[in-house]
């Protein structure tokens, strides 16, 4: 499906009902960086996955958010970032290549496998890491996880489902209680003592364990009071918000430049040559991947934004990204489509892809390589890590079998992604 033709079934859905479309990338981002507008959608009370998101990071505003905000900031900082990198995305993805490299070879000694199951272990793992969840090493361990934060993140965004509600919310639910049972309670005791030990050596917590879980255990008398079901849901919600972003991101990438290199078939020598064309290409496909294509705020005054519009208090808005990343004004002719050489101007590469304002995805830098927001930092994210290993490796589509779309949502996801590796 293409980007414009999801825009489309989004506009179709009862959920923007009522509200104003907004499509110029000026205007989001004036929205979100505003303080004079509010979360809404994630929010409501009334949402069908209010029961998950209640209490989450994004579903909060003001000060609270932002004590979180200030703790996640060193947790996602640049020199974690690379510590992420080297210690577990590195060996992860050496992992999945040896599982690879013992599979059985086609006549031409190519190797047959699918890329989602692929993408989502390596993407899986390293989220776990940073959450602070362990025992992910055997990979029917996690493949279980992987099934488990599917169901919890098709209960988190049950509102867009095209599934019956309430057999999603019961699916999320019993993936949430084997989660508990099998790998966060032991995690979870791992780290409180951890935390408790480091406090009676009168050390920093986090320095030993450097991850959400120790982090919010270690501040839940501030930043994550309420109990620990609090502690419980932004777990669930972080696990979610860093991996189908990420496995959506790169899948996407792939397919696009499959077309691409059909295209520019010589384009795929810069692959080798040039560090930075991988890393454009990147930034470009996210760009394009608006994992979820309409954010909603509500005005808490009368509002003229800089533009003249004027929007009332009390107003929803809905911020129609998809339209906003390809605003002619800021990323040239042909925003619609996908061009890794493409210039952009007054915004980063990315566009909108990781949000805006006091919201804006706190595991970006994981994603893009660092903090900085021009991409241009000479470092590989976990998108890049993950493309540039496995062109290493051949990376192309299977040309005999296409990839099948995951239909239950209307997300741009793919349920299987046949692909052969003709370099192992
Ligand atoms: C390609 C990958 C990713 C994309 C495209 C993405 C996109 C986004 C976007 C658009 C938002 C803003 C939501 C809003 O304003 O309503 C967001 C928020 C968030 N993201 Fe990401 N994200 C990605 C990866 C990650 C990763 C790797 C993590 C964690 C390590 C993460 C954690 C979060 C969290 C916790 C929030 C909520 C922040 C808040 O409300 O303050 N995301 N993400």
């Amino acid at each position: 499906m293409t980007a414009s033709s999801t825009a489309t079934t989004f506009k179709e859905t009862d959920a923007f009902a009522g509200s104003v479309l907004i499509e110029s990338l000026d205007e989001v981002t004036e929205i979100l960086r505003s303080r004079q507008f509010k979360m809404e959608g994630w929010a409501s009370p009334t949402a069908k996955s209010a029961p998950l998101m209640q209490g989450v990071l994004i579903a909060m505003d003001g000060e609270p958010h932002m004590a979180r905000r200030r703790k996640l900031a060193k947790l996602l900082d640049d020199d974690a970032v690379a510590t992420y990198r080297d210690r577990h995305l590195k060996p992860t993805l050496d992992h999945c290549i040896a599982e690879l490299a013992a599979m059985p070879r086609a006549t031409d000694g190519s190797i047959h496998a699918d890329l989602v199951p692929l993408a989502q272990r390596s993407v899986y793992r390293i989220a776990a890491a940073v959450v602070g969840i362990d025992g992910l090493e055997r990979p029917e361990t996690a493949d279980r996880f992987i099934e488990q934060v599917k169901a919890l993140g098709a209960g988190l965004t049950v509102d867009w489902s095209r599934e019956d509600p309430d057999v999603v919310l019961k699916r999320a639910f019993d993936a949430r209680d084997a989660f508990v049972r099998e790998l966060y309670t032991p995690s979870f005791a791992r780290r409180e003592r951890v935390v408790a030990e480091a406090r009676a050596a009168g050390k920093e917590p986090t320095a030993a364990s450097h991850d959400l879980l120790t982090l919010m255990i270690d501040s839940r008398d501030d930043a994550w009071s309420g109990g620990d079901n609090v502690l419980l849901v932004e777990t669930c919600a972080f696990l979610v918000a860093a991996t189908q972003t990420t496995v959506l991101g790169f899948t996407n990438m792939v397919l696009r430049m499959q077309q691409w290199f059909e295209r520019h078939p010589e384009d795929r020598a810069l692959m080798d040559t040039d560090p930075e064309f991988l890393r454009r290409a990147a930034f470009e496909s996210l760009r394009m991947t608006i994992s979820t294509p309409v954010r909603q705020r509500t005005a808490l005054a009368d509002v003229t934004l800089a533009s003249g519009r004027r929007i009332h208090a009390g107003q929803v808005v809905s911020l129609h990204f998809i339209p906003a990343n390809a605003d002619p004004k800021h990323f040239g002719a042909h925003g619609e489509e996908f061009n890794p050489h493409r210039t952009v101007e007054n915004t980063t590469p990315w566009g909108l892809a990781f949000g805006g304002g006091a919201h804006t995805c706190p595991g970006r830098p994981l994603v893009t390589g660092s903090r900085n927001p021009t991409g241009t930092t000479g470092v590989d994210g976990t998108l890049v890590t993950l493309a540039r290993r496995y062109y290493a490796a051949g990376l192309e589509l299977d040309p005999e079998h296409p990839p099948v779309r995951d239909e239950s949502t209307y997300y741009a996801l793919y349920s299987s992604i046949p692909v052969r590796f003709t370099k192992i």
